[in-house]
Parts: C-alpha cells; structure tokens; sequence
C-alpha cells in the first residue's frame, strides 16, 4: 500500500458547514482536556460530514496532529484521536473493531531503564526519541475483531485479512489470511490463492463508488470460488490493465 498521504479532497470524503467551527474549537484546545475534548469534537464531525467513513475533518485532523492515515470508507477505533500511535496506515475499506489497539514500538528493552523518561521528548530528559517508529500499514478491507491488539512485531496487516476477536498479532498477517488466538495464528485463507491473485490484482477497492455499487448485487452474496467470474474484479481487472498497458 503507497504510504503516500491520502487525499481528502475527493468527492468520496465530506465537509460539512459547520467543520470550520469545530476545527477552530479543536485548535484552540491545549493541555489535559485535549484527548477529553477532542473525542467529543470527531464525534460531532463524523456525524456531520457523512459518518466516519467519510469524514475528512476528522481524517485531516488524525493525519495532521496524530499521524494516523485513514483511507475511505474505513471506520471503527483509527477515528478515535490518539487511539493509534503516530504512524499507522489504514487502508480503505478497512473495518476496526471496538477496542482495537495497535503498537508500533517497544519501550526500549535494551536500555537501562524502559520508562519514558528516558526516550519521550514530552516526559523527560530527552529532545527527540532515539527509538523510531515503525509504519504500521492495516491492508485494505482488512478486518480487525473486538479487542484484537496489534504488538510492534507486525509491521503490515494484509489486504482482506482477518484478525480475530481478542486476538494478539505479533506477526505480519497474510492476505487474506484469518488469523486467531494469542500470539495469534493462521486459522485459514477466506479464498484459495488463485482466487487472492485475482482479487489482489484487481485492486478494486481503488475503483469509485459509483463503478463498485454497479455490482452491488454481486457484493452482497458469498464468492462463487468453483466458477470464478465476478463482475466487479473482471471490471476493475480491466480498468487495471487498461491503466498499465497506456
Ligand atoms: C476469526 C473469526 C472471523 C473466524 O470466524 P469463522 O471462520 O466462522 O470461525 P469458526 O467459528 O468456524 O472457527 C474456526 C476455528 O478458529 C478458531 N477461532 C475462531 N475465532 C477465533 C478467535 N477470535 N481467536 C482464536 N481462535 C478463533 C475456532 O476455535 C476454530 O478452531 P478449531 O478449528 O480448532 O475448532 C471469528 O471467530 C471472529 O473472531 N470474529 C470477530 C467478531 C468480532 O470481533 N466482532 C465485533 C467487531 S466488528
């Protein structure tokens, strides 16, 4: 997935009238109310720009103060402010349970002491953290269960993969894969790997909503794995390799 920042300024995200007002609310708060006040504000902007899957207020706001890119349509616990750490890519589509926490660094193991202190600019002694984050990328139309945590093993959550309830990811996670348990495990693939190649090729989650809800009907019933013909891949497939080909 491009770690490239998304752009919000396309039709598939919204604004409303009144954003401005509670942008310049949020802005003007500092200090210990921030967290208290600014889930309250996100919570009034997604409801007012279209719900989370479409706000970009909100998306601007994690991007800008929290580091945390939130593709379209994607909703759940990456819109609540400093639920994920600076760093994280969320792809589109994805859907993050409650209770979802995902970690990209350790507190530093090899060091005397662990506590931030000794390693966060805003708690101590030091100006920059010696320890770098990594990206954390969360694959398109992944799905994380209540209460999953991601731990700094992980560094990429595949597209379409499954992460189960309460499950504890200390591995990358497969495309498609659906993995469970603590330290969480493959359980399954939800498709065969001919099928995966199709569905990763077609990228069709980059295709706009328009042209996916023209296969509405084909979206909302399960995949025909035996007779693998799907409207919408055979479309976006095309759209793909016409874009390739040119
Ligand atoms: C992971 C999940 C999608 C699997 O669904 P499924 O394919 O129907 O799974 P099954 O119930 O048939 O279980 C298959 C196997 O996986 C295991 N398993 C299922 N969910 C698991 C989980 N969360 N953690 C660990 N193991 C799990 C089952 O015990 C079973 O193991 P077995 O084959 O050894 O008996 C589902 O169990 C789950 O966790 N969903 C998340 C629900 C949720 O959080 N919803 C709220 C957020 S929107």
């Amino acid at each position: 997935m491009s770690e490239t920042p998304t752009n919000f300024s396309t039709p598939e995200f919204k604004r409303s009238k009144l954003s401005p007002l509670f942008q310049m609310a949020y802005n003007a708060i500092d200090g210990k109310h921030r967290w208290t006040l600014a889930g309250i504000i996100f919570k009034f902007l997604r409801r007012f720009e279209g719900g989370p899957g479409h706000t970009a207020t909100v998306r601007e706001l994690l991007a800008r103060d929290y580091q945390v890119d939130v593709g379209a349509y994607s909703y759940g616990d990456c819109m609540i402010p400093g639920a994920f750490p600076p760093k994280v890519i969320v792809g589109r589509w994805v859907s993050v349970g409650p209770g979802v926490r995902v970690y990209n660094q350790n507190h530093p193991l090899d060091h005397l002491s662990m506590h931030p202190y000794f390693y966060e600019p805003n708690m101590g002694v030091v100006k920059e953290n010696p320890m770098p984050r990594h990206t954390l990328v969360i694959g398109h139309d992944s799905w994380l269960g209540r209460n999953a945590i991601v731990t700094p093993g992980c560094k990429r959550i595949g597209v379409g993969a499954v992460i189960g309830a309460g499950a504890v990811v200390t591995k990358d996670v497969d495309d498609y894969a659906i993995v469970g348990g603590n330290p969480a495990k493959l359980i399954r693939y939800r498709f065969p790997e001919e099928v995966r190649k199709i569905l990763l090729e077609s990228r069709w989650w980059e295709r706009s909503i328009n042209e996916i809800r023209q296969f509405a009907d084909e979206m909302i019933k399960p995949v025909d794995v035996e007779r693998w013909n799907h409207p919408l891949l055979r479309h976006a497939v095309d759209q793909e390799t016409a874009v390739s080909s040119s």
